[in-house]
């Protein structure tokens, strides 16, 4: 009796902590929960598994240029919904996305002064939790400019992180896993393996007119670190009146972060009413060469954009099946240092050996789209005005995919990429462009953050180390693990214009260089590394005769389903996935440095049979000496069989399942 009235006492003392401030959110399955709070005007936040501490108490609040916005709080007005909704992808790595949470609104409010308002909002879904800022318009907060944002992402313990420096050119960087407290200033998405259980990615999602987020830490406290403006502003807010989404998904696996759609569920739902003319599609392209020194973007003996050449490319992609043709170097501005003079560029200007009419014309055809690639050296001011005009032109010739370059880690006027600036040129091309039925492939852009899902018409984003640096990095190239941990990291914030596919690993001009991988591995990038317009890479002369060619030929790039039955973070990874209003499967799986016995269960096909053709590493195949060997194998199967895979170092293993 006695210890029953003592419990009863506890139960009281613990509602009266919960009225005095803290407040608690869980997630739809009760399996996660956010506690936020304030405490000596501070605001902080709390995340929790069960009684496992995931991100331990952790600030929040703003430097702004004229005073601080933290460190005064009281708690002000809160509110609470429950969503769960469905909804269905134009593309995508799943046909329907699930997105359920439970949300907790605050308003935090100063205590003194202009008595001013911060909102957050926290979402917990059962995979992640995140929170926003809202700055509701205000005497004392019209418009204003950030000069710091100190959310904080406490980590309960040192924990091995995979991530690439801040700064990064273009994030073309090689990630890399060390301990936090032992890294520097990184970029996010950062994968971080805390126990053998605890999985998690930190990352941003619905970078709307704000700066991008990389993170500084102390220890293992890691902040936000907002990439500045020239001046050293970090966001001029105005008309935009909340920040980014702070994600942080968390797994009891590592597969578990490749399968969260939170990033996508927390960008607004897609804002083009009409997405028919949305179709991307597999191409190929006047590209490898360039990248292998052969051909030359600029005019002379060696230019690759001439009409014969894109005929050439065209009559391949119609008879492969390929729907666009990527077409470098057609416009006027190559022939000095571009990466310097990118004022130069015209987009709508063809050099006098390329028939830009003609060439849309003889495309179209045949069923193929010319993609236009707009390289702009930086000079994005130049390119702006520029855009209607060039758009409009293409969208009247028939050209509906423009490939955006911007190489030159500053814009014209000294901006760097990723900042508020850069962000909203980026937004400006994709709105533009959806204006005029146009595709967009991005490379060198900000780091994407799921805003696919509102502008589908951005179908992919490089913002990574692509197959490029296979051709022309003299110091090798990209590491085999490169595939097994991109998916983790870039991969999260949306689609990777990765330009798999070369069968030729030799390159003359610039000995050394060739990818470090096999054949076998390059094929299955095209399951493991997701866009829904994959590139077939090499120069379409490497592809004839080639009985692993088939592969790409036949796989899709839009998928009802994915699932991930292996995933070791920077190690291997297999995908799944189910062919968009098919029962068909592929399966991509990719290795690192070690070679691999990997068993696969094909219990998630449909009931009856399939016929399977498997291409895997073949007898001595190595990356290191001869990444060529494949064996390519035909197998009845059905949901009871498990297949043995094996993965030779650097190697990957590439199968297409149709249903009988
Ligand atoms: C870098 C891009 O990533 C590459 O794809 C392109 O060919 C060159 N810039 C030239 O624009
Ligand atoms: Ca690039």
């Amino acid at each position: 009796m006695k210890r029953l009235f003592l419990f009863a006492l506890m139960g009281m003392a613990m509602s009266v902590a919960m009225l005095a401030g803290d407040l608690k959110l869980s997630s739809p399955d009760g399996s996660l929960t956010v506690t936020v709070g304030v405490n000596g005007g501070r605001a902080w936040y709390q995340v929790n598994r069960g009684s496992e501490l995931v991100i331990d108490r952790s600030e929040l609040g703003f430097v702004l240029k004229d005073g601080d916005l933290k460190g005064n709080f009281k708690l002000g007005k809160t509110s609470r919904a429950a969503v769960d909704q469905t909804w269905t992808q134009p593309w995508g790595e799943d046909a329907q996305v699930r997105n359920q949470y439970n949300e907790l609104r605050l308003t935090l409010q100063e205590k003194s002064g202009d008595k001013r308002r911060l909102g957050v909002v926290f979402r917990a879904y059962d995979d992640g939790v995140a929170f926003r800022y809202e700055f509701p318009r205000q005497r004392g907060l019209e418009d204003f400019v950030i000069m710091d944002e100190d959310t904080q992402f406490a980590l309960p313990s040192d924990a091995e992180a995979w991530s690439i420096p801040a700064l990064t050119p273009y994030y073309e960087g090689i990630y890399t896993r060390e301990p936090v407290s032992r890294k520097g200033n990184m970029s996010g998405p950062v994968a971080l393996e805390v126990s053998d259980s605890l999985y998690l990615a930190i990352m941003e999602a619905n970078l709307t007119d704000y700066s991008t987020m990389n993170l500084s830490h102390e220890g293992t406290v890691l902040k936000t670190d907002l990439v500045p403006w020239k001046n050293g502003d970090k966001v001029r807010v105005g008309d935009t009146r909340v920040s980014p989404w702070r994600a942080i998904i968390i797994g009891r696996q590592a597969a578990d972060i490749l399968l969260s759609r939170m990033p996508l569920n927390l960008n607004d739902p897609c804002k083009i009413e009409d997405t028919s003319w949305i179709k991307p599609a597999k191409y190929v392209g006047i590209w490898w060469a360039l990248q292998k020194q052969r051909w030359t973007w600029s005019q002379g003996e060696r230019h690759g954009a001439t009409t014969a050449n894109t005929k050439r490319y065209i009559d391949f992609a119609a008879r492969h099946g390929m729907g666009g043709v990527l077409v470098e170097g057609w416009n006027y501005g190559w022939d000095t240092d571009w990466t310097r003079h990118g004022d130069g560029f015209s987009f709508t200007k063809a050099y006098p050996d390329y028939d830009l009419q003609g060439l849309c014309r003889y495309a179209a055809e045949r069923g193929v789209r010319i993609i236009a690639h707009n390289e702009t050296g930086g000079a994005a001011q130049n390119y702006e005005d520029q855009l209607e005009d060039a758009f409009r032109l293409y969208e009247s010739l028939g050209i509906n995919t423009v490939k955006t370059g911007y190489v030159n880690s500053h814009f014209y006027n000294g901006e760097l990429q990723h900042s508020q600036w850069g962000v909203r040129h980026f937004r400006k091309v994709i709105e533009t462009a959806a204006r005029h039925h146009l595709m967009i492939v991005n490379h060198e852009g900000a780091m994407p953050s799921g805003i696919q899902r509102t502008w589908p018409n951005l179908i992919a984003t490089e913002s990574m180390r692509g197959q490029e640096y296979n051709a022309f990095d003299r110091r090798g190239g990209n590491p085999p693990y490169h595939e097994c941990i991109l998916p983790f990291t870039r991969g999260l914030g949306g689609p990777m214009d990765f330009t798999p596919g070369i069968f030729e690993y030799r390159n003359d001009s610039v000995p050394g260089t060739r990818p470090q991988n096999t054949l076998a591995h390059q094929l299955a990038e095209y399951v493991v590394i997701y866009s829904p317009g994959h590139m077939a890479a090499d120069q379409i002369e490497n592809y004839e005769h080639q009985p692993a060619f088939k592969f790409i030929e036949d796989v899709p790039t839009n998928w009802e389903r994915t699932l991930v039955p292996h995933a070791a973070m920077g190690r291997y990874v297999t995908y799944a996935r189910q062919e968009r209003g098919t029962d068909n499967w592929y399966i991509g799986s990719v290795n690192d440095a070690e070679a691999r016995d990997l068993d696969l269960s094909l219990d998630f096909l449909a009931d009856g049979r399939y016929m399977a053709m498997i291409y895997e590493d073949g007898p001595g195949a190595d990356y290191r000496t001869n990444p060529y060997p494949m064996t390519i194998r035909r197998l009845d199967v059905d949901k009871t069989t498990v297949l043995h895979l094996h993965l030779a170092p650097g190697g990957g293993v590439a199968i297409q399942l149709l249903k009988n």
